[in-house]
């Protein structure tokens, strides 16, 4: 149990009576008492995803008791303006039995503070440190600070200077800590700038780089299917796989962050980040142990391995896409570049798709083909592992085509276990078909998944750094993108928009992998 878990409650009998999955689990573990600052409280993040996450953790029992939340944005708002502000985005985002009333939402609203600031001036980060020893009087909170950093990454480097000119980098009494929001740096320079800057203030295990893919159920149980069970672990190699191929795709376009996106795109969005680390756990070797820093080590160990390709193979190991107007759902969608705050002539990519090899024993030789876009048919993350086909065969009528077996871990919409595997087709012929083992996590554990950025938070409070990612595989992760990032950005695609919302994806992304599995 991390050291801050400084209580735990047991699932009621009737969860292990209804589901013996979950019989007798451990108890949950509750954080000692803290204050959670959020820079950047009126932004989009804070209300759908972070005040959310922390208001469900008060209704499932897992904040501590003991516990404050202060906003600190440029918006304007007074204390009881912003608390009136949470309720409002809670009555939103919250699901119906999760809404804002009754004492528990009471208990929970005297507790949020707001500072109106301006992040570069040091006083309004002397009235946060005002409000922080004032929530240590009122609320218990013991000196325990989580620093949360969801405002425009611009603005990270000010307010870590800040925090320190204001005395707030530690306090004697508890623990601080600082959560980074993605993107980490927008190049591998200025990712090592942020790192310059964010270790000159705080130690490495005060920093907690987030990334909400870590939080994912499916994801964290990548490690429970590989080396909680014996079956899966020989196979798992060179001499067994023929490929790995990682998606996350989405139907959603840009929304309303055209601005960022456009001068991000899907590389930085997405392959450098979530599905870079998706490849560390699924290909890197058995940690020595549990502990944040063993897994973290093999996740940066396998990094390390994957070359990135010279700016001359680029081309030959990389795919990009931008897509146009097109048909979702039945919907008609307009292109990228009629997006608001976007181009017209826009060079970025909405799709991107790379194809790496990682360089040692276990991999040799086995490609990982990465693919995430925005605009394709349907919203789909998975991880999917495609074995050798058999060696020979004797079996079957001429016609029937023997497939791969593959095992897909199913990270989003669906979650859970997939293998697909060949049987005999019921009859006098021996004709072979595709079937499936499905495991779903839903009706397997009989319990929703927690959202990820409860799980995260949580974490964080009890000083958990396993699902964060260290900064060495961060900047490894820069490392490997950068040579494609780098041709991308100087050479004009002049066939984007190159495929339709609502399409698969560009031909180029074909020509890369002809097995792109479905979407
Ligand atoms: C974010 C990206 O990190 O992840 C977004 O910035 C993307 O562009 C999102 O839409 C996808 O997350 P999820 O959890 O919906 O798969």
């Amino acid at each position: 149990m991390p050291e801050d878990a400084v209580a735990t409650f047991t699932a009621t009998a009737g969860d292990g009576a209804s589901n013996p999955l979950r019989a007798g689990l451990p108890a949950e573990q509750i954080a000692s008492p803290c204050s959670i600052v959020f820079f950047g409280a009126s932004g989009d993040l804070f209300k759908r995803m972070l005040l959310p996450a922390v208001y469900s953790m008060r209704l499932n029992g897992t904040l501590p008791a003991d516990f404050a939340l202060v906003g600190f944005a440029r918006s304007k708002y007074t204390d009881d303006d912003f608390r009136e502000y949470c309720r409002r985005q809670l009555e939103l985002f919250m699901p119906d039995d999760g809404k804002p009333q009754g004492p528990l939402w009471d208990d929970f609203a005297r507790r949020i503070g707001y500072i109106t600031a301006d992040f570069n001036d040091t006083r309004h980060f002397v009235d946060l440190k005002n409000k922080l020893a004032q929530n240590d009087r009122d609320f218990g909170t013991a000196g325990n600070h989580l620093f949360y950093l969801s405002t425009p990454p611009p603005v990270f480097p000010e307010i870590i200077k800040h925090l320190k000119s204001a005395g707030l980098e530690k306090d004697e009494r508890g623990w601080t800590r600082i959560v980074v929001e993605k993107p980490f740096g927008t190049d591998l320079a200025s990712a090592r700038t942020l790192q310059r800057a964010i270790e000159a203030v705080f130690p490495e295990n005060e920093i907690y780089r987030i990334d909400h893919y870590h939080g994912k159920e499916p994801v964290q149980d990548i490690i429970a299917l590989r080396f909680a069970n014996t079956i899966f672990e020989p196979i798992w190699n060179r001499n067994y796989v023929q490929n790995v191929q990682i998606t996350s795709a989405e139907s959603l376009g840009v929304e309303e962050r055209g601005g960022y996106y456009d001068h991000a795109g899907a590389l930085r969005d997405m392959i450098q980040n979530h599905v870079i680390n998706l490849l560390a756990l699924v290909a890197m070797e058995p940690p020595i142990s549990s502990n944040a820093d063993d897994i973290r080590e093999e996740k940066y160990k396998v990094l390390s391995a994957i070359e990135p390709p010279a700016h001359a193979g680029v081309w030959s190991t990389s795919a990009r896409g931008q897509y146009g107007p097109g048909t979702i759902d039945g919907s008609s969608v307009k292109g990228y570049r009629q997006e608001k705050d976007v181009a017209p002539d826009s060079n970025t990519e909405t799709f991107a798709a790379v194809k790496l090899y990682v360089e040692n024993w276990r991999w040799a030789g086995v490609p990982f083909y990465l693919r995430s876009g925005k605009r394709l048919p349907r919203k789909v993350s998975e991880i999917a592992v495609t074995f050798k086909p058999i060696p020979h065969r004797f079996y079957g009528e001429s016609t029937d085509r023997i497939e791969s077996n593959v095992l897909v871990i199913k990270i989003e919409p669906d979650e859970g276990i997939s293998m697909r595997f060949e049987a005999k087709v019921p009859g006098p012929k021996d004709h072979v078909r595709s079937v499936y083992m499905d495991f779903n996590y839903g009706s397997g554990f009989g319990v929703q998944s927690p959202p990820a950025y409860e799980r995260l938070i949580g974490d964080a409070m009890l000083g958990d750094q396993t699902l964060f990612t260290r900064w060495d595989a961060v900047e490894r992760a820069w490392e490997i993108v950068t040579p494609i990032l780098e041709v991308w950005q100087n050479t004009k695609d002049f066939s984007f928009p190159n495929y339709a919302a609502g399409s698969q994806g560009p031909d180029s992304a074909k020509a890369l992998f002809a097995d792109w599995r479905h979407l």
